[in-house]
């Protein structure tokens, strides 16, 4: 049975992919701060580099292979550059940027054992376009999808591809808690702010759900997802094409 390892499985588009790779028969570690996400759960801070070092040998001990890596948690902080803590900024790119160089280093023998390793993350339309008060998201984004590209070089030979899932707006936790915060900011209701401040950039007007992007996780990690490699594969319901 193929294996994966998930992270920022407990919650959202984590939790999604991870219940999916289950569905398709893969063995799946999920990791997250907290121990309850689906398949085997392992508590790590992704922060750390013995976070990502524990995750990674936790899964090849669990399974006995590693094919498939899905770099997927994140935290987001709003403010002006001015004002932007450095903690916060630290933080924000040791788990967006740093965590999955880390997880690739030491997964890389895994994967290439594997014949056919995945190392899929899930980045952002901000690892191709900007917003305003999100400079270390946006920076550790555009980051990420230069480690995908190199890795997609690296990797070709031992047939380890990597590819940056790119989308607009998901329904998450990290999405709906800013919404009380904007409404109040705005003085609008929380509706008004869905829809004229979070889904002004998307052509289409509507959130994406996770289930969708847990699909093209699983696209890209499964048989046909084989030709796409250094690439930043955009599910953005149009923000990009203006
Ligand atoms: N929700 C969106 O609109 C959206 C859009 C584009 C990209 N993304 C990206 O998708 C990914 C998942 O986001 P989500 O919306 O599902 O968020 P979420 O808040 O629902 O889930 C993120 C998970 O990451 C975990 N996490 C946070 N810090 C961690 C740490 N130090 N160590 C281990 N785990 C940690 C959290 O506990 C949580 O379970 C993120 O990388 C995010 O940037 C989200």
């Amino acid at each position: 049975m193929p294996a994966a390892l998930v992270t920022g499985a407990a919650s959202g588009i984590g939790r999604a992919a991870a219940e999916r790779l289950i569905a398709d028969g893969y063995d799946v570690l999920s990791v997250d701060l907290r121990d309850d996400g689906p398949g085997v759960a392992y508590a790590a801070d992704l922060t750390t580099r013995e976070g990502n070092a524990g995750a990674v040998s936790a899964a090849i001990d669990a399974f006995g292979r590693l094919d498939v890596i899905v770099a997927n948690a994140g935290i987001q902080h709003v403010a002006p550059v001015a004002e932007f803590p450095e903690d916060r900024w630290d933080m924000i790119v040791s788990l967006l940027l740093t965590s999955p160089f880390l997880l690739a280093k030491y997964a890389w023998p895994a994967l290439a054992a594997s014949g056919s390793g995945r190392f899929i993350v899930v980045a952002s339309v901000h690892a191709q376009v900007a917003s305003p008060y999100k400079a270390a998201y946006v920076s550790a984004k555009h980051g990420v999808l230069g480690l995908v590209k190199t890795l997609a070089l690296e990797g070709g030979e031992a047939g380890i591809t990597a590819t940056a899932v790119c989308p607009g707006y998901v329904r998450t936790p990290l999405v709906e808690a800013q919404l009380p915060d904007q409404a109040r900011r705005h003085g609008i209701s929380e509706d008004e702010v869905l829809e004229n401040v979070i889904l002004a950039p998307h052509a289409v007007k509507r959130l994406i759900e996770p289930d969708e992007v847990a699909a093209t996780i699983a696209f890209l990690a499964g048989p046909n997802g084989a030709a796409f490699t250094g690439v930043p594969v955009t599910m953005d319901l149009g923000w990009t094409a203006r």
